[in-house]
């Protein structure tokens, strides 16, 4: 960098270059130009240059120098106008760049006032006859005197005498000054050795500078023409099109940003949903798994193995592998497992251990025999049922697999998801094999029927749904269960929009959920309000 700026070449270079607007504030020093005109002056108030660089081109035979015709204009405005004037050929410009050394504002008043330890030399020098140390801030400035002392020291030029300072010459070469008052005028300096320790001290800084030689291009003229964008059928008609300036077509052109990407409608609602259940203090429960076992899926949730709903004609079955482990502990750090259910880092914790094991033998019992109060089905349970694998065909597995985990610490909860479903049925216009659910969990001590019926009330109000009735319906997991229907304001009638319930007791209580615990649950598809909307 700094090779390029010995000395030979400053006279020639530094005639083409024009400070870059980065660094104004070294400008009024390092300008080598001739002092602007008042033509130029006042041009460099209208933002537009174009005119000013065909006059300054009509006045010279030789290519024009950007720096020096206009020298008190960004390089940025000067390009605009050349890229303006060269796309119609009118000039033709080259962009030359520079490396130069410009003075920090430090370095500036070093170069108007000398070094720091000059100006300590001089005061020393001054005193005729021993300056007190302590004496010098107050002469020098304390800054001066700080850096100042020390390197006057260092060279030499000074020596203590006591409580004194004392000079050892007559006179000295402030040779810090005298390079950053060349660099001040050429902008280089030709020994770098002292580049790098000036550059060290912060006393100058390397930048670059540009300009633009520019000639006339083929098609100069005076004044920049108007270009018509459009051929009209008036131009045809009275035969202006001969003469009229088309502006030519632009290929580099980049063209405008097209907007792309958009979030899919069913996504939309997604996010509202989410909101009304982050604003309701609920947590969201993990969802990435769509491949669940038969046992979470079915019968955990009380669903009895030759319910309809497991046949192959409602229920896609995984072929390979085909059976899954029994449930179990999840892995340590399971990005699977929520926040929610997740012990406390801090070890105070009042979770009691899991016992999977009891967990499954109860699910078999209360299928089998009964427990918990419940008769049970009364048939013979059979596990492999259990651990096939099924795509899963509600959210409620997830439910389960969660109220399971917060059987470790009972306490008041509510969670909620949103995810995919998968059912195998014929497609239709208004059937898909998969659809969405948006489920909610709430458990507390105490819970009501009304409750939940109130709950619901708030929860629709929120999606703008204020009409509701309730029909009572039936799950294999929850009693009492309830439809949900609201009153479409635009079809004039009442539609189902979800189901509920209150999980039953051997669900629950097989799971270690205390007795006096209660579960709301419900579920609506997420395409149905998407659809209203
Ligand atoms: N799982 C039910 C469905 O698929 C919804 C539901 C969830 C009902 C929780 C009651 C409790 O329709």
């Amino acid at each position: 960098m700094v090779s390029a700026t010995r000395p030979k070449d400053i006279g020639k270079e530094s005639s083409v270059t024009l400070a870059a607007p980065a660094r104004p504030i070294t400008r009024p020093h390092v300008s080598l130009s001739k002092s602007p005109n008042p033509q130029e002056t006042a041009a460099a108030m209208a933002s537009d240059l174009t005119t000013p660089i065909l006059d300054a081109l009509s006045a010279s035979d030789v290519p024009i120098l950007s720096n020096e015709a206009f020298p008190s204009h960004p390089s940025l405005n000067i390009k605009s106008a050349l890229d303006r004037l060269s796309s119609r050929l009118m000039v033709e410009y080259e962009t030359k760049e520079k490396d130069v050394i410009v003075l920090t504002p430090e370095g500036e008043a070093i170069a108007a006032n000398g070094s720091h330890e000059a100006r300590v030399f001089d005061a020393v020098l001054k005193a005729m006859d021993g300056l007190k140390i302590t004496d010098l801030p107050g002469i020098v400035g304390k800054d001066n005197a700080k850096v100042g002392q020390g390197n006057a020291f260092k060279r030499g030029w000074i020596k203590k005498d006591n409580d004194l300072l004392r000079a050892t010459r007559e006179s000295i070469v402030d040779e810090t000054r005298e390079q950053l008052l060349a660099v001040q005028k050429t902008k280089s300096l030709d020994d770098s050795k002292a580049v790098a320790d000036l550059k060290r001290r912060k006393l100058i800084s390397l930048s670059k500078e540009f300009a633009f030689v520019i000639s006339k291009g083929p098609k100069y003229a005076r004044q920049l023409q108007k270009e018509e964008t459009d051929l009209t059928a008036e131009m045809i008609a009275n035969g202006s099109w001969k003469t009229t300036h088309f502006k030519p077509y632009n290929f580099n052109a980049k063209g405008a940003p097209t907007p792309a990407g958009a979030l899919h409608p069913l996504n939309k609602v997604r996010q509202e949903f989410r909101s009304i259940f982050f604003e309701m203090g609920f947590e969201e429960m993990p969802t990435n798994r769509f491949v669940e076992t038969g046992f979470w899926n079915f019968d955990a949730l009380f669903v009895p193995q030759q319910h309809p709903a497991r046949d192959l004609q409602d229920t896609f079955y995984i072929a390979d592998p085909l059976t899954a482990d029994p449930p179990r502990e999840d892995p340590p750090n399971d990005p699977h497992l929520s926040k929610a259910v997740q012990p406390a880092a801090s070890g105070a914790t009042t979770d009691k251990p899991l016992d999977y094991q009891q967990y499954w033998d109860n699910v078999h019992e209360v299928h089998e025999k009964g427990k918990f109060g419940s008769i049970g089905y009364r048939y013979p349970w059979n596990p492999d049922e259990s651990l096939r694998l099924v795509l899963r065909t509600h959210t409620t597995s997830i439910s389960a697999y969660m109220l399971h985990k917060l059987a470790a610490n009972p306490r008041p909860a509510r969670f909620f998801s949103i995810d995919r479903v998968f059912r195998n049925e014929a497609v239709d216009a208004t059937h898909l094999a998969e659809f969405h659910q948006i489920e909610g969990v709430i458990a507390d001590f105490g819970l009501t029927l009304g409750g939940l019926i109130g709950f619901m009330e708030v929860f629709f109000a929120k999606m703008g749904i204020h009409k509701l009735r309730f029909k009572p319906a039936y799950n294999p997991y929850t009693e009492p269960s309830m439809e949900i229907f609201g009153y479409h304001e635009g079809l004039g009638k009442w539609v189902e929009i979800g189901n509920s319930g209150m999980f039953r007791p051997e669900m629950l209580e097989s799971m270690g959920i205390p007795k006096d615990m209660r579960v709301y649950g419900w579920g609506l598809s997420l395409e149905r309000p998407t659809m209203i909307k």
